[in-house]
């Protein structure tokens, strides 16, 4: 009678978890156009070359789940298994030689803003079926560039770049957080990516942000640089 709590404490450790908890899913932000590996791992690292693991996208609103990855004791979507999702061909692979390790994880090659969502890894056949939630994040700003133009005894010019999608919002702040006149000399589109470049002049010493916000992602980044103006003239 003791012995049934004792075995189903002994399964729950054996099969443990470690990439991802299942409340709180990991998230990985990239840029577009970049790879990512989405990471699944049993933590018993046991074999899973003869295992069973499937990759799907979670639906978004309308659209429905989509089928990621499929590998099924050697069969899988890159050598003839059938139903991965269209969006999906051709740009997804798992790592054969981690599998002895039990690593399921992918990679997902030229990422776009509408691989955004999160992904689940399902291995339905264990002891106690597991399951790993990641949520990734496409198109996150990566850290504005920020650049001292020119700089005189008087003033200097400052320019912050930054790139993502959806269109981040950017703003040059003062040490004090005020955001700064700044005038935008670009704003464009290639590649599915948002470049913006901001500049503004300033005329007193101190450190100045840059700070790209995308309220979509809730994603928020900046960059800081020092400013020393030798002739700025002091308040008495
Ligand atoms: C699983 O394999 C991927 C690809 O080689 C690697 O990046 C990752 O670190 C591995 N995970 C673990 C837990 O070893």
């Amino acid at each position: 009678m003791e012995l049934l709590p004792l075995l189903c404490l002994c399964l729950l450790t054996r099969s443990g978890i470690t990439s991802a908890q299942q409340n709180r899913p990991a998230v990985i932000k990239v840029k577009g156009g970049t790879d990512v590996v989405l990471p699944c791992s049993l933590s018993t690292k046991e074999n899973i070359e003869f295992k069973l693991f499937d990759w799907r996208k979670v639906a978004q609103k309308d659209d429905g789940q989509k089928k990621v990855f499929l590998y099924d004791g050697g069969s899988h979507y890159n050598n003839g298994l059938d139903g991965q999702s269209e969006e999906f061909k051709g740009r997804v692979s798992h790592f054969q030689d981690e599998l002895k390790h039990g690593n399921a994880s992918i990679i997902i090659r030229n990422t776009k803003v509408t691989d955004s969502g999160d992904y689940r890894c399902y291995f339905p056949h264990l002891q106690l079926p597991q399951t790993f939630t990641i949520k990734l994040v496409v198109g996150a700003a990566s850290k504005p560039s920020v650049t001292l133009l020119d700089v005189t005894t008087f003033w200097a010019l400052l320019q912050c770049e930054v790139n993502g999608n959806p269109k981040p919002k950017v703003e040059l702040q003062d040490s004090d957080g005020n955001n700064l006149h700044a005038e935008v000399t670009q704003d464009s589109e290639r590649e599915g990516s948002f470049y913006i470049t901001l500049q503004t002049t300033v005329t007193k010493t101190g450190t100045y942000r840059c700070v790209a916000t995308q309220e979509e992602l809730k994603h928020q980044i900046h960059a800081e640089t020092s400013v020393y103006i030798s002739g700025e003239i002091l308040p008495l």
